[in-house]
């Protein structure tokens, strides 16, 4: 009986061990975890349980009979992450460079399916050479088993990427596919085909941390959401963002104990600079207005003119999208569509409600937008609002110009409540388009057509750079102070709190791609 208990010990200690203790040494030295350090930061004290720790391949091809590691490079389990039921894998790159063949996916896949039927988000931490070169087509059959099963889960639970290594080939689509991806800077990085390649095919010379490192996703290509300075930071902030979000799609997002208190916030009154055309910075309106501290924002550095991100009011969470009038005027543009978009979809998924602040002239013009389809990407985000469900709530800062008045939660696409302040400007355009358009002729005859114009323009803007007429028609139902936008926000989102309401019965929609 106990050489029984012996072994099993041995077998425990040598799976544990991973790649051995160079390998491990090397991994420290170039400033990364192993998995089961990552795996220790993560999860809450005694929670982890490992799954399939003696999984080995079955393959012989090129001697790798003689080598068959425990665990087969990944680690897989359930624990508790904030006292919640997580679903967990870690590549090893110690254990052949954490490469992904039959049995390493044969265990990711079934932690994915324990996640679906459970309810709870899964977590995956990436770190690996990709397919094992040596197990050939069933490493590809592996992967397509992930991509499939993160296309079912997509929607029903949370699915988090965090990057802490090498992800390239198709193994990137597996954390395409799910909800966030998070980076840590300088030792991870992900494209589909290398710097040798790109060299070969487009004579291009990049290196890795240039074609696919934590700065050029975050900024250019808005592959990653957010970006760490180090894995420490990167696995605080997985735990942070779950704390945002429901464990699936039936269920509320988790709430923090709020007393309410006085929520007049008169700061918000100075916050607006007097010439309309001046930028200032929305992210100082929504900290001034949700609970202090609880701003989280995704996608920071990607199409800064708008801003989402996670925040709580009055203790309960929801979803921010906001123009940003201090980049680019705060103008809708291809990628801040797409943005908003995708964060507004993924609010939707998992009943987190939406408010929205409006400061927009309007769409960026120019042959680069038209002609990389900013009629289908501003769509996107027309899509995404007009199909959301959640409670919906819109503060309409100043201006709300043209098709982008339309396209940002407006009433007329199923906002529930919608706010202005008294320096809302809601019109088809800028004063001063408008006159040139309306009053051309009148202008073009005048004996002083500059005076004519700015005329012209006053008097438009007299008309329409207010929220009142929006307001006597309904589509605002308030127009307020500032300062009263917290309170106000409270109540709104207190009585839309039991909101039911379904689409149309259909297989799915059809967004604009
Ligand atoms: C088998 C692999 C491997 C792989 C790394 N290793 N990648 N073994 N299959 N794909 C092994 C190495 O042989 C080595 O084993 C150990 O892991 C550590 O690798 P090193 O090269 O020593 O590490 P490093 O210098 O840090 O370089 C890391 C690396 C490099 C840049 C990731 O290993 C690399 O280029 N690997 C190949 C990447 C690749 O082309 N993968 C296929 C992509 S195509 P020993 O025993 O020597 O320590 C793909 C298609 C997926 O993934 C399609 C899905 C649809």
């Amino acid at each position: 009986m106990k050489d029984k208990f012996k072994e099993l010990e041995d077998k425990i200690e040598k799976a544990k061990e991973g790649g051995g203790e160079k390998r491990v040494k090397a991994q420290h030295d170039k400033n990364k975890l192993t998995a089961r350090e990552r795996i220790h930061f993560l999860m809450d004290e005694g929670t982890f349980q490992e799954i399939g720790m003696l999984v080995t391949h079955r393959s012989s091809n090129f001697g790798l009979d003689k080598n068959k590691p425990l665990g087969d490079g990944v680690v897989t389990g359930f624990g508790e992450i904030n006292g919640r039921l997580t679903y967990i894998f870690a590549q090893d790159f110690t254990v052949m460079g954490g490469s992904l063949a039959e049995a390493h996916a044969e265990k990711i896949v079934k932690i994915m399916d324990l996640a679906m039927k459970n309810g709870a988000p899964l977590i995956g931490l990436n770190d690996s050479g990709g397919a094992r070169i040596q197990e050939g087509v069933v490493s590809l059959g592996g992967y397509a088993d992930i991509f499939y099963r993160n296309t079912q889960a997509s929607g029903v639970i949370p699915q988090l990427s965090a990057i802490m290594g090498p992800c390239a080939g198709g193994a990137v689509y597996s954390p395409a596919l799910t909800d966030f991806i998070m980076m840590v800077e300088n030792t991870s990085y992900m494209f589909v085909t290398g710097p040798n390649v790109v060299k070969t095919v487009t004579h291009e010379e990049v290196s890795a941390e240039e074609l696919g490192g934590a700065s050029a996703h975050s900024t250019k290509s808005g592959v990653t959401h957010f970006t760490y300075a180090n894995e420490i930071e990167c696995i605080n902030g997985l735990k942070k963002l779950l704390s945002y979000i429901p464990q699936n799609c039936e269920e509320e997002a988790p709430s923090v104990n709020y007393e309410s208190a006085e929520e007049s916030r008169p700061k918000l009154n100075e916050l607006l600079p007097e010439n309309p055309n001046q930028p200032y910075d929305m992210r100082e309106v929504i900290n001034e207005i949700v609970d202090g501290n609880s701003f989280y924002e995704v996608h920071k550095d990607f199409a800064e003119n708008i801003v989402v991100g996670f925040a709580r009011l009055a203790g309960r969470s929801i979803g921010v999208v906001a123009n940003q009038p201090a980049f680019l005027a705060g103008v809708l543009d291809i990628n801040s569509s797409t943005k908003g978009a995708r964060f507004v979809r993924f609010c939707d998924c998992f009943n987190i409600p939406l408010l929205v602040f409006e400061d927009v002239p309007g769409f960026l013009p120019g042959t680069d937008q038209e002609w990389n389809a900013i009629i289908t990407n501003g769509a996107k985000l027309l899509y995404a609002f007009s199909e959301a469900t959640v409670p919906r709530v819109t503060v309409i800062t100043r201006k709300a110009y043209g098709g982008a008045y339309d396209v940002m939660n407006s009433k007329h696409i199923g906002a529930d409540m919608n706010f202005a302040w008294p320096t809302a400007e809601i019109a088809v355009m800028g004063a001063k388009g408008a006159a040139e358009i309306i009053f051309r002729k009148e202008i073009a005859e005048a004996k002083d057509s500059e005076a004519k114009w700015k005329e012209k323009e006053a008097e438009y803007a007299e008309m329409f750079a207010n929220p009142y007429n929006a307001a006597a028609r309904g589509y605002v139902d308030e127009v307020i102070r500032p300062e009263q936008s917290r309170e106000k926000l409270i109540a709104a989102f207190k009585m839309l709190e039991n909101k039911v309401d379904t689409l149309p019965k259909k297989k799915h929609g059809n967004i604009p791609l």
